[in-house]
């Protein structure tokens, strides 16, 4: 087992502001569609390889939770994943490994549908809201599953299998839906998923599955439909881009009035982000092998934004897009709309000198103050990620603490700035 990026709870990051960030950066495999693409391997007793997967916490994560149920997994070189899940040792979830990683969840459809039964913790409290999971019980009860809440646990079971039906989600759901196609696929007859996510990671999953033998269209738009087969089998799949870790780096170049290559960013999966980055003053411009930004001009306009489901503004983005907004020339507005508390870096922020009010889901950012270096804490994924942005543009020295936070989702992030010209240094204390 590969712990290399479990690093102690202690970890501090120390960046020394005021440096452009100039030069390339290759784009790691999508962490949002690693981890359903690696539960999906419970779904067949044949080998499954994943490549161009990232050394992330949360990949680790899933890797000892398959291990715990009985998949075989391992790493056939540094970013291959061979999963084979023969037989099993068991169909429960425990809490100690949800808890760390709420993407467990998507153990459920796979083993309800294949092994008729599961027993999955509840994710519990989650720093960023909510984030229920009726939609997930919701959709297998829709397909025939007994399904109840008990002692902190969803336990599901169909001993007579799945059966094809209407799922109905009353708002879209990535892994929701990612749930409900794993189930569906196996599934005896015709589903369809209304209403489902339309994100670049789930039509990507779908034509994983597909690779797999399931039988999936309509993925990419909001009704989805899976004719059931009796079996899936293995294959072998790359993974994508991961467009989230590439808009953080295009807000990082834009506010350090860098140059950056996105190496490998897929402009397709951002357009909606890049129109947002140009229209702030930002170059996105779309070369052979990425997206090259940069900035012209010294002013960035302030231009408000609401999160939505893709393709509008993604919410991964949101922490990131305020600290542009903290340089920009005059007053914007931040409204969530997917997660109800998702400000947790707002304070972290306004300690480095931001000006940033929130009332209800906005926040409103008034620009063009200069941030300065401070100890900040990392709350979040991409909370912990905003700050480290805002530390490279910040003037003096900034550290933030909780540090474990941000390799649950940016790998090589400390290489990947420093071989553009940052200075950051990753503190054991
Ligand atoms: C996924 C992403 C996460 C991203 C989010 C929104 C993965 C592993 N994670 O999370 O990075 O921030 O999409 O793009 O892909 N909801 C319910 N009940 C449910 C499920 C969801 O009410 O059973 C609500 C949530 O509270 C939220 C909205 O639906 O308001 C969308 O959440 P969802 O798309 O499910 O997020 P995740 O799949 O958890």
């Amino acid at each position: 087992m590969v712990t290399e990026v479990r690093r102690d709870m202690l970890q501090r990051m120390r960046i020394k502001g005021g440096k452009k960030l100039i030069g390339t950066i290759p784009i790691s495999g999508s962490k949002n569609l690693s981890l359903p693409a690696m539960m999906a391997a419970i779904m067949t007793d044949k080998p499954l390889l994943l490549r161009n997967v990232p050394r992330l916490a949360d990949v680790l994560s899933a890797m000892d939770l398959l291990n715990y149920i009985g998949v075989d997994v391992n790493w056939a070189d540094s970013n291959s994943l061979e999963l084979r899940c023969g037989s099993i040792k068991t169909t429960e979830a425990p809490y100690d490994y949800v808890r760390k990683m709420r993407a467990s969840i998507l153990t459920l459809g796979p083993l309800v549908a294949r092994f008729k039964k599961a027993s999955v913790s509840l994710p519990g409290g989650c720093a960023i809201g909510t984030r229920g999971v009726d939609l997930h019980i919701k959709a297998l009860q829709q397909l025939g599953a007994e399904v109840e809440v008990e002692n902190g646990y969803i336990n599901a079971t169909a001993p007579d299998g799945l059966r094809g039906c209407d799922i109905n989600f009353t708002t879209p759901s990535v892994t929701g839906t990612e749930n409900a196609l794993m189930a569906a696929a196996l599934a005896n007859g015709t589903s369809r998923i209304l209403n489902a996510a339309m994100e670049p990671e789930v039509i990507e999953f779908a034509n994983l599955l597909n690779m797999m033998g399931a039988n999936i269209v309509g993925h990419g738009s909001p009704i989805i439909t899976i004719e059931g087969v009796e079996s899936v089998r293995g294959a072998s799949f790359e993974i994508m881009p991961d467009r989230i870790e590439a808009g953080t780096y295009a807000i990082a170049a834009v506010v350090t009035s860098g140059r950056v290559l996105l190496k490998g960013c897929v402009q397709d999966h951002l357009s909606s982000f890049l129109e947002t980055v140009r229209s702030v003053g930002g170059i996105c411009e779309p070369v052979a092998d990425g997206i090259l930004v940069y900035r012209e001009q010294d002013e960035i306009r302030p231009i408000s934004i609401c999160t939505a489901q893709y393709p509008g503004f993604p919410t991964d983005l949101q922490a990131q897009y305020m600290v542009l907004m903290t340089i920009a020339n005059g007053a914007s507005s931040v409204t969530e709309n997917i997660f109800e508390n998702r400000f947790m870096h707002v304070p972290e922020l306004c300690r480095m000198g931001a000006n940033i009010s929130v009332i209800g889901r906005t926040a409103t950012v008034v620009g063009a103050h200069e941030l300065s270096g401070a100890q900040v804490m990392a709350t979040d994924l991409r909370a912990s990620v905003s700050l480290v942005i805002a530390g490279l543009v910040a003037k003096g020295e900034t550290v933030v603490n909780r540090l474990y936070h941000l390799d649950r989702g940016y790998e090589n992030i400390e290489d990947k700035l420093n071989n553009c010209g940052a200075e950051v240094e990753r503190l054991n204390v």
